[in-house]
């Protein structure tokens, strides 16, 4: 959601910190600040909408200072102007913080801060904070955080510096990841390793109720009672190419490419030919413990919560559990059947997001086991699980998710083979499903390699007022996905459906301006589909089909029609993936919307 870097060391801090920045753009981008700190001097720069607007106010008037801390914002209270933009200021001018999350009692806070003689400048929720600090500062700035930290309630990640205690920061997290920096002599804060990784690869991550402290010679982590507490020093193994752009246009369009390889990397060391299984190091749970399981839940959000859809019919079809799907910010308010014999899976990117961590937890609560489908080595979601499934994609920067779905879904394949081969499963099956998974590489590849003539079609159909996507069977999730796609890059609206459904309503809105897209390829369901296409065919309305190469059947059928590779039933929605991928990124491109940074967006939605 929002993004914090901070800074202390020998350096100056405006350039460590605005690149850092610059990093975490993703994150959010309708306004972003500094605070530095020279000496007793805490001066802070503010900008509404990109950090290129922060820059201009930085080269208009500069800020010089070896101790800073900065934000990039996505607004939940108050709109995104300069005035709402982090930091946050105490009345007295004295403290400046900067906050991920939000805080709960910000009302009341206000209310009583504003009777005791406190000016609000902002109608944030942050800002409630910066004068409580003022208001409970004693003896240093640790203690006035402590103080302040336990009248709020809510979720933070916060950064404060203090012109009173001026060679330190101080940071807490509670439902929103930070993590400490450890360089030569200079110290860092991060609420995502990326920001810092141009200057150290060891990194501290705090745990929820951490507070840190950070000076010019070191760091200290402590609780909220000041009790000392020990974490130790991990080393972020991915490196700085991996969040550039390399060559390519936008994250997106790198990260639809990097597909081949990404699958590659869920599988590496995973899939078990021979035997036709999967070898799922993390999972941490034995083989009786596996056979115990009576039921499924999987919870996400998202393109997530589609993964799972997918996830949900191969456990079903291979391994005969009964599985539901749930989206993470219903079943974490519901009264859900949960036993210690169900395995809650929780699947997430960013392993950060709000509702799949709230529902993750409340699974554990009612007794069940939890696995992680997580992308982000280190994050709460990968931290709190007990197993879990890395998905090695390295980092997703585009907010529209990518290579972490067709990770997921390779995750999910594998899972429930392994799953599949304990139960029901014969080897030879088990051994057509592993070499179907190897193939997959190869095939993404060649789909990527149709890349112009999705971009055609994206030209054709770009002005477009709504898209329908229609599937069926293991594609019905393919087909929400790619419309998820669409809408969210290019504003388009756009609505996926069950192909079979359209006669039950959305039929009523084809006509020769609407574009049918199809996700068909020759799977058990095939022949079904081709009927749904002849319906929309007779009421004029274009049809863009994703079928197989060796199927015959739709010449003459169709308006537009994109080949994929032929794959077993349950992997047809990793290669239907790609080419709705490239028709969302091409259309929003020729529309001229900003592709990585979607409008009211931000990668990792750390609030409710
Ligand atoms: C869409 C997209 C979002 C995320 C959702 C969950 O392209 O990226 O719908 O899938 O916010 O995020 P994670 O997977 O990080 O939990």
């Amino acid at each position: 959601m929002c993004g914090i870097v901070g800074y202390i060391g020998p350096k100056q801090a405006v350039p460590i910190l605005v690149s850092g920045l610059k990093r975490l753009e993703y994150r959010g981008y309708d306004s972003a600040g500094v605070a530095v700190l020279d000496g007793a001097s805490l001066e802070t720069r503010r900008g509404a909408g990109k950090i290129t607007n922060l820059e201009g106010a930085l080269a208009a008037n500069l800020l010089t200072g070896k101790v800073g801390i900065a934000h990039t914002r996505w607004a939940t209270h108050g709109p995104p102007t300069e005035r709402n933009a982090h930091p946050h200021r105490s009345t007295d001018e004295t403290i400046a913080v900067v906050h991920n999350g939000i805080i709960e009692n910000a009302d009341l806070l206000r209310r009583q801060l504003t009777a005791l003689g406190h000016t609000f400048r902002s109608d944030t929720d942050t800002e409630t904070i910066a004068h409580l600090i003022q208001e409970l500062y004693e003896e240093s700035l640790e203690e006035a955080v402590i103080a302040a930290l336990r009248k709020v309630e809510g979720t933070f990640g916060i950064a404060v510096v203090s012109s009173r205690d001026p060679e330190k920061i101080v940071a807490a997290r509670q439902g929103s990841p930070l993590l400490i920096g450890v360089g030569d002599g200079e110290y860092f804060l991060a609420s995502d390793a990326s920001a810092i990784l141009a200057h150290t690869r060891n990194v501290v991550y705090l745990d929820d109720g951490d507070l840190c402290v950070l000076t010019p010679d070191g760091y200290r982590v402590m609780d909220i009672h000041s009790t000392p507490i020990r974490r130790s020093v991990e080393r972020i193994e991915w490196d700085l190419a991996a969040i550039e752009r390399g060559g390519y246009d936008h994250f997106m369009l790198k990260e639809i490419f990097e597909q081949p390889q990404t699958v590659e990397n869920a599988m590496r060391g995973r899939l078990i030919l021979e035997d036709g299984t999967s070898k799922l190091g993390g999972l941490n749970m034995s083989h009786d413990e596996l056979l115990n399981i009576d039921n499924v839940i999987i919870t996400a959000c998202g393109t997530s919560w589609h993964s799972a859809l997918i996830g949900e019919m191969m456990i079903e079809e291979i391994a005969r559990i009964p599985t539901e799907v749930e989206y993470a910010s219903e079943f974490r308010y519901r009264n859900p059947i949960v036993t210690p014999r169900t395995l809650c899976i929780v699947i997430s990117q960013s392993g950060e997001t709000a509702d799949t961590l709230a529902a993750m937890r409340e699974a554990k609560r009612r007794g069940a086991r939890t696995l992680g489908l997580v992308n982000v080595v280190g994050s709460t979601i990968a931290r709190e699980d007990d197993g879990g499934i890395y998905l090695h994609a390295g980092p997703e920067i585009g907010v529209a998710s990518t290579k972490a779905f067709t990770s997921q879904v390779v995750a999910l394949a594998l899972f429930a083979l392994k799953l599949g081969r304990q139960r029901t499963l014969s080897v030879i099956v088990g051994r057509e499903i592993a070499e179907a998974m190897a193939e997959l590489p190869k095939q993404i590849q060649s789909i990527l390699d149709s890349a112009p003539l999705i971009e055609k079609i994206a030209e054709t159909y770009k002005d477009s007022q709504n898209f329908l996507y229609l599937g069926r069977g293991y594609n019905f999730p393919a087909a929400l996905e790619g419309a998820l796609k669409l809408k969210e890059i290019s504003y388009i609206h756009a609505e996926g459906y069950p192909a079979a459904e359209m006669k039950h309503g959305p039929i009523a809105l084809i006509d020769e301006s609407m574009p049918v897209v199809f996700v068909a390829p020759h799977d058990a369901v095939f022949e079904k589909i081709v009927s749904n296409i002849q319906e929309v065919r007779a009421r004029h309305g274009k049809t863009i089909v994703i079928t197989s190469q060796d199927e015959p059947a739709l010449e003459g059928l169709i308006d537009h029609e994109i080949r994929v590779p032929h794959t077993i039933d349950m992997l047809t929605p990793i290669l239907a993936s790609i080419p709705l991928q490239l028709l969302a990124y091409y259309t929003a491109l020729k529309r001229g919307a900003n592709v990585d940074q979607p409008r009211n967006l931000a990668k990792s939605v750390t609030v409710e």
